[in-house]
């Protein structure tokens, strides 16, 4: 009987086994628990001398949050761990998907129970550098921290209370740990998780794309690239006032806050920045990757944005982006550079519940 007892047991133990896998520690743990490196990934890397110009000029991390890299651990974690939605059914990868330059592919986005987001999801590269700090399409969230608790508690996007949360989080084994290397202790509550999800998304920052091997003199544009370049900078571009592209979409990160922006009169959802119909962007970079673009959406790519209507001759932003037809290429050779592809494949960056 004994004996029976005994090979039951090692078969279970196999078969457990097979349902488990290793991580980098060779420490077998079941799937649902975060896979991590033994040493932290680094998130505070040199940034090349025309992004750290541009950082210093703009960053808008708080003196009680910067970013370290059991901070930035921790904050990867949650944004990838389903358990933030009512039914464990999205993450914030879900709708901000690395691959897609933490971007969605669809229009509007889906939530825990299949509800559909009123607009377009956005894309999270280079959030630290949007000087006055405030989130949405309609800057409705005074900062990146207070950002964060939102989706969770929005009713058809994740759809859970702070209480819940924070009952949720508390619950799972892997966090107190990670909470003791990002914070000190292993104090688990909704300050601290809107904290360290701001941090991971400060540090998604785009820095290697042909642009800045070009500000570093390691490539060189071709004419059309440069033709781009220069009609971006200069060329006096929609929305009246005199502005080019560049006054609105600054480099080196193509972002820039307290922008003119744009009185949006003839589509449905017109209550943007401060209640009046006016809405930020996010930056540019890795634009020529992502398929739905402007806040509801609507656009598809970039030339159907460059080439609709008459310069400058209609309120909603498509027509207003659109230019000369000589000028359409130029544009669109540029925008192409902008593209970053490690950001979208690095590890440091990705779901570590696979
Ligand atoms: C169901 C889809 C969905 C989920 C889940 C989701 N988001 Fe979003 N996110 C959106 C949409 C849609 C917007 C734009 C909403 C608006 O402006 O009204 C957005 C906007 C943002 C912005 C603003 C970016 C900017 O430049 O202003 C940030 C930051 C952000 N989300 C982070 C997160 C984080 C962190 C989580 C997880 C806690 C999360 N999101 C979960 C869909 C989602
Ligand atoms: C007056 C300021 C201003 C100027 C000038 C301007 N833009 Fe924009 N741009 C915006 C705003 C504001 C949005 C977001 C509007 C919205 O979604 O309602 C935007 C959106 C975009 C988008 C889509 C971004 C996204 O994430 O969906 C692209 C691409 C773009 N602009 C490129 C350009 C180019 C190229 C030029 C020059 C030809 C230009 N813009 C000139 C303010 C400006």
């Amino acid at each position: 009987m004994k004996k029976i007892i005994a090979i039951l047991s090692l078969i279970v133990i196999v078969v457990v086994f097979q349902f488990c896998s290793k991580n980098d520690a060779g420490v077998v743990s079941p799937v649902t628990v975060p896979s991590l490196p033994v040493t932290a990934f680094n998130y505070l890397v040199g940034y090349p001398a025309h992004i750290q110009t541009a950082l210093l000029a703009n960053d808008n991390t708080p003196v009680d949050n910067p970013i370290t890299n059991d901070g930035a651990t921790l904050g990867r974690v949650l944004f990838y761990d389903k358990i933030l939605s009512k039914n464990n059914s999205i993450s914030c990868g879900s709708c901000h998907k690395q691959d897609l330059s933490f971007d969605d592919e669809t229009q509007f986005s889906k939530g825990f129970d299949g509800g559909l987001t009123t607009r377009n999801s956005m894309s999270l590269l280079n959030l630290r550098f949007y000087k006055n700090g405030k989130m949405f399409w309609d800057e409705r969230a005074a900062t990146l921290e207070k950002q964060a608790l939102q989706p969770i508690q929005n009713h058809d996007e994740m759809g859970l209370t702070l209480a819940e949360l924070e009952s949720k989080v508390k619950a799972q084994t892997y966090y107190p740990s990670l909470f003791q290397k990002a914070f000190g202790t292993a104090d688990i509550d909704s300050v601290r998780i809107a904290k360290a999800l701001a941090q991971f998304e400060r540090s998604i920052v785009t820095y290697q794309s042909k642009y800045d091997q070009v500000k570093q003199g390691t490539a060189t544009f071709t004419t059309l690239e440069d033709q781009g370049e220069q009609l971006f900078l200069t060329a006096v571009g929609p929305g009246g006032g005199g502005n080019t592209c560049a006054t609105c979409h600054t480099p080196p990160m193509f972002l820039k806050s307290n922008v003119p922006g744009f009185s949006i009169t003839d589509i449905g959802d017109t209550v943007g920045i401060n209640g009046v119909n006016k809405f930020k962007s996010g930056s540019l970079r890795n634009i020529g990757t992502r398929t739905k673009l402007f806040h509801d959406g609507s656009v598809t790519n970039l030339s159907a944005m460059l080439t609709a209507g008459a310069p400058g001759s209609g309120t909603i932003p498509i027509k207003a982006h659109s230019v000369a037809p000589g000028d359409v290429q130029k544009l669109l050779a540029f925008l192409n550079t902008l593209t970053d592809n490690t950001i979208t494949t690095e590890e440091k960056f990705s779901n570590p519940f696979k």
